[in-house]
């Protein structure tokens, strides 16, 4: 991505996919059958993998939209109020009175600060291909995917093949082999072990690295929870280890990491601190509960990586200056 290209462009990312009312509980632990449980705390909260991420850049400083399907309901006022509130523009969702966001109810462990997902698409009307507008979605130096509506993000992405524009994708069910032509048109491919080993069917990373390099993609991130996360290339891979930080809730960490890592992509940093970042900006969420209330602004990450940071990180942040 050369400046030019940079200076024309409308938004620094475009995302289509997955927006979602989150129903959080925290619970002293996970209920037994037929039981009655009360809730610590409850908050209602915006999710889904892309638009999480876009809230992600947005909060880091960077212009992005978000594509979809909502409609006039109070589940779809909702998630628009907060795109506003978080500076995620919305002139490229597409109205239709009935349709509304996935909706997620989800139960977070006290003790562990684990989650367990329950989500429904009965409100979801996926958008059709006469929708699209490739001056819109072409508009943005990089687009980022989420596994659902796939006909829409596999067009969406021969687009931005065409045009020279990055870009990223998040998965996450193994099952889901119509994933592959997606996976073929992308240059970023960011998904966690478990789809990772099971859409590959490799028997441990090394190999289901060396499946979706095959395919394309110049780069391959494997996330893998509160362990960190391995990335590779055709010439390198690494490690990277998570910060400790006092977990409260780690919905929606992969989805962070996502918008950290496009926001140092979005920055053409070399890719250790692109990792490094995403891995802070992803550590940092974990200390508030939701997807999206600990997302951290580009100077607290700074601050933070410039404590608790390798050398290598503090001493690029120094020179960034
Ligand atoms: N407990 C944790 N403490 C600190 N960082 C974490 C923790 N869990 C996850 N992370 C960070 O977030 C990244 C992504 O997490 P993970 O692999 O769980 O993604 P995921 O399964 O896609 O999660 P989700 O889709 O629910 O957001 C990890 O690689 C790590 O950097
Ligand atoms: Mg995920």
């Amino acid at each position: 991505m050369n400046k030019n290209s940079k200076n024309k462009k409308r938004f620094d990312v475009i995302g289509i996919g997955n927006c979602t009312v989150d129903f959080l509980g925290i619970v002293p632990s996970f209920p037994r059958p037929d039981t009655k449980n009360k809730i610590i705390r409850f908050v209602q909260q915006g999710g889904g993998p892309v638009a999480t991420a876009l809230v992600t850049l947005a909060r880091l400083g960077a212009k992005v939209s978000f594509i979809g399907k909502l409609g006039d309901n109070e589940f779809s006022h909702f998630v628009i109020n907060d795109f506003i509130q978080e500076k995620v523009d919305i002139s490229g969702v597409i109205k239709e009175e009935k349709a509304g966001p996935y909706l997620g109810f989800i139960l977070i462990d006290k003790e562990k600060g684990s989650r367990t997902i329950y989500w429904t698409d009965q409100m979801v009307s996926p958008l059709r291909k006469e929708e699209l507008s490739r001056d819109f979605i072409t508009s943005s130096r990089i687009l980022h995917f989420d596994e659902y509506n796939l006909p829409i993000a596999i067009l969406a992405a021969t687009w931005a093949k065409e045009e020279g524009i990055k870009t990223v994708l998040d998965a996450e069910t193994p099952q889901k082999k119509e994933l592959l032509p997606l996976i073929k048109l992308i240059d970023f491919l960011i998904v966690p072990e478990e789809f990772a080993l099971g859409f590959s069917g490799k028997g441990n990373l090394k190999k289901a690295i060396e499946f979706f390099l095959k395919y394309g993609p110049e780069v391959v991130v494997i996330t893998q929870g509160k362990k960190g996360s391995l990335t590779a290339t055709k010439k390198k891979r690494f490690f990277q280890p998570t910060f400790n930080v006092p977990v409260v809730d780690t919905t929606g960490c992969g989805d962070v990491f996502h918008g950290g890592f496009i926001y140092g992509l979005l920055k053409n940093w070399p890719i250790e601190v692109i990792s490094e970042f995403a891995t802070a900006v992803a550590s940092l969420k974990c200390e508030k509960l939701g997807g999206r209330a600990g997302c951290p602004s580009f100077q607290r990450v700074k601050d933070f990586l410039l404590s608790f940071g390798s050398e290598r990180m503090k001493s690029f942040l120094e020179r960034d200056r």
